[in-house]
């Protein structure tokens, strides 16, 4: 407010990204908190399902990129850091000899979270970073799941007179909007023209920008992204209602102007804006599904002998409990999972449907 106050209203872009990561007051910087004690879950809160599929398709990646004996494995933006710490534990059960020349790296923005991810990942030699440049030259995979929803957002909406920007303004001591000209002239150009009069478009050059720094950090390998959202015409099927929304104790926040710092801020993600910006970075894509018949074709449902005690056939069923919200088709199963490589083979891969590496004759 009182940045609102000395200089005037602010784009939505800016004052979600001062909500999220103002290095004084921002959610991420000063307050996160995931989990089933937090504010809200991701996959990896659900157990350690969701990290040994992925380690999977992770190598398989390994494996096409043909079995290098070091090779980067990096998350962006980790979380409590559990994932990272799920991945490595069933790699190294499933896949040592892919595991044992794996360099573990995470980028990640948020100090609090940052030391999260150390308690979890404690005893591992790993490195941090806070832009992937720093890690660079990487060779091998990089990986986000649920990170590029939290990048702000310009908010457009198209109004009889043309195209108008969400900016944040105040009105009677109050955080409130207000429409102006778009602040820069492309971002006029951003919005459908699908998107009816008085509908909302997002759009996050900011999430484009950090995609397109993965691309540049990787020079071989693969760059895995899961998130909620959709391509352009999925995200036209919702007539110009806006996705901004927050969440406080797993809570939806519906007014995202409402005590900003204190909760997250989330919007869906573009996936065509996303590739269009991989590929103008040079990654090439390899597939793209849900998340849903990722986990299935990772083998997610394929558990080991029937249980036989009473407490085994217990933790079982509730192992499968958590599957079955990991594939939930109106949940988490609804996710997409999009996979860009860089000088690395595109094809074929189990998690897009195809054979398994090993037995497939064109890999070695
Ligand atoms: C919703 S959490 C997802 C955590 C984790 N991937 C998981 O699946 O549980 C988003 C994470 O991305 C981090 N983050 C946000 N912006 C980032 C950026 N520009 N670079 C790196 N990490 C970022 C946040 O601090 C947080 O750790």
């Amino acid at each position: 407010m009182s940045r609102i106050r000395a200089s005037g209203p602010l784009t939505f872009a800016t004052y979600m990204e001062a909500a999220l990561f103002d290095p004084d007051d921002g959610y991420y910087t000063t307050r996160a908190s995931l989990g089933f004690e937090g504010d809200y879950v991701t996959s990896a809160d659900l157990g350690p399902a969701f990290g040994r599929s992925l380690a999977r398709g992770i190598a398989d990646l390994w494996l096409v990129m043909g079995k290098p004996a070091t090779w980067d494995l990096v998350e962006a933006g980790a979380g409590r850091g559990i994932l990272m710490r799920d991945l490595l534990g069933a790699l190294e059960r499933e896949r040592p000899d892919a595991a044992r020349g794996a360099r573990p790296a995470i980028v990640e923005v948020s100090p609090r979270l940052r030391a999260q991810q150390s308690l979890a990942l404690e005893g591992r030699d790993l490195r941090w970073a806070s832009v992937a440049r720093s890690l660079a030259p990487i060779n091998g995979i990089v990986f986000a799941n649920e990170v590029l929803d939290a990048f702000p957002v310009h908010v457009l909406t198209r109004t009889a007179d043309g195209v108008r920007e969400v900016f944040v303004g105040e009105a009677n001591g109050r955080l409130a909007e207000v429409l102006r000209a778009p602040s820069t002239p492309d971002l006029r150009w951003r919005i459908p023209e699908a998107v009816p009069i008085g509908g909302r478009w997002e759009t996050s050059p900011a999430a484009e920008g950090w995609v397109a720094s993965l691309a540049a950090a990787l020079v071989s390998g693969y760059v895995v992204l899961i998130d909620y959202g959709g391509d352009e015409a999925e995200l036209l099927t919702r007539q110009g209602a806006g996705t901004v929304r927050g969440f406080a104790q797993h809570r939806l926040i519906a007014d995202p102007l409402a005590e900003p710092g204190l909760h997250d801020l989330t919007a869906s993600v573009d996936f065509t804006a996303i590739r269009r910006a991989a590929e103008g970075a040079g990654l090439q894509l390899v597939g793209t599904s849900t998340q849903r018949d990722v986990l299935v074709a990772l083998g997610i449902r394929e558990s080991a002998a029937r249980p036989a005690t009473p407490i085994e056939q217990l933790r079982a069923a509730s192992r499968r409990s958590a599957i079955d919200a990991l594939l939930d088709p109106n949940g988490l199963g609804a996710f997409k999972v999009v996979c860009f490589a860089k000088d690395a083979p595109s094809e074929g891969l189990r998690m897009f449907g195809g054979a398994r590496p090993e037995s497939a004759a064109r890999y070695p």
